[in-house]
């Protein structure tokens, strides 16, 4: 992709799966990365990976759940670089959506939580990070999912959540983008990380395959490039769009 090299990009949720997919590849095209994550370990590992195969990453301890934290986060990636180009935030409450449900037996605190998490952390994130991003003409991205789109009958909140995310990606697109800014959210689908692999009942897995037009489920590299498309000079005439990259399971 062009115009990778050098750039300042805060991956917020990169301490595993998708988000450290993205911030490797990134990493291999140029890009400075801060990565940020709750399991900061992991975020440490994706880094010190980075760092072995010759890039530029740190990484930090952040909870989405609190706005004091996602704040120090940004302004810890604007000391780090003097500069922000573009944002993913990409960590989920992965644990909620386990006992999410549908609209009458979904519990409070479940619901609560993947808001929080989910949907406020996404707009506290764009919140700090936009004064830097219109300075810098730079890009955010959200990783949304088809959850977000397709109706299911289970996980309310967590489709709630994420419909709410592409809404904001809307509103900043609309808001600043004749400042130069390009926001978009990414729908994955069903993507394999390091917590699904091999514990995937085979039953499953030949259910979520037949249900894509594609050959295989997903894999983070391939979230990773939609990424790498976003915050590159090659898609700098895309702005405000729901990209699904899913295998086709969607079609819209
Ligand atoms: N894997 C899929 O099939 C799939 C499909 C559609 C959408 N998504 C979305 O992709 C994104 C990444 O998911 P993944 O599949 O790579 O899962 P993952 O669990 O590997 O990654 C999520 C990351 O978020 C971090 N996190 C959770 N709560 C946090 C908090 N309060 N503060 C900071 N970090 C926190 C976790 O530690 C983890 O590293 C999520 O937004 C998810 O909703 C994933």
């Amino acid at each position: 992709m062009r115009g990778l090299d050098g750039k300042a990009i805060l991956i917020a949720g990169g301490g595993g799966g998708i988000g450290a997919g993205a911030a490797e590849r990134l990493a291999s095209e140029g890009a400075r990365l801060m990565i940020g994550d709750l399991f900061v370990e992991g975020a440490e590992a994706c880094a010190a990976r980075i760092r072995a195969a010759g890039g530029d990453a740190i990484a930090m301890a952040y909870d989405q759940a609190e706005e004091a934290s996602i704040a120090a986060l940004v302004s810890a990636a604007v000391d780090r670089f003097g500069k922000l180009d573009c944002v993913l935030a990409n960590a989920a409450d992965m644990q909620s959506i386990m006992v999410d449900g549908d609209a009458i037996s979904c519990p409070l605190d479940v619901f609560d939580r993947s808001i929080q998490v989910d949907m406020r952390g996404y707009f506290l994130i764009a919140r700090h990070a936009l004064p830097h991003l219109i300075e810098s003409k730079g890009a955010i991205a959200f990783t949304s999912s088809a959850s977000s789109v397709i109706g299911e009958p289970e996980r309310v909140a967590y489709g709630m959540a994420k419909a709410g995310v592409n809404a904001l990606m809307r509103h900043i697109a609309s808001r600043w983008g004749k400042k130069g800014v390009r926001s978009n959210a990414i729908l994955p689908g069903f993507v394999f990380t390091e917590k699904t692999r091999g514990n995937l009942p085979e039953e499953f897995h030949r259910h979520a395959v037949a249900a894509t037009r594609s050959t295989r489920l997903g894999e983070p590299e391939d979230i990773a490039a939609m990424v790498a498309m976003l915050f590159s000079d090659d898609g700098q005439w895309i702005n405000g769009q729901t990209l699904s990259v899913d295998g086709g399971a969607t079609m819209r």
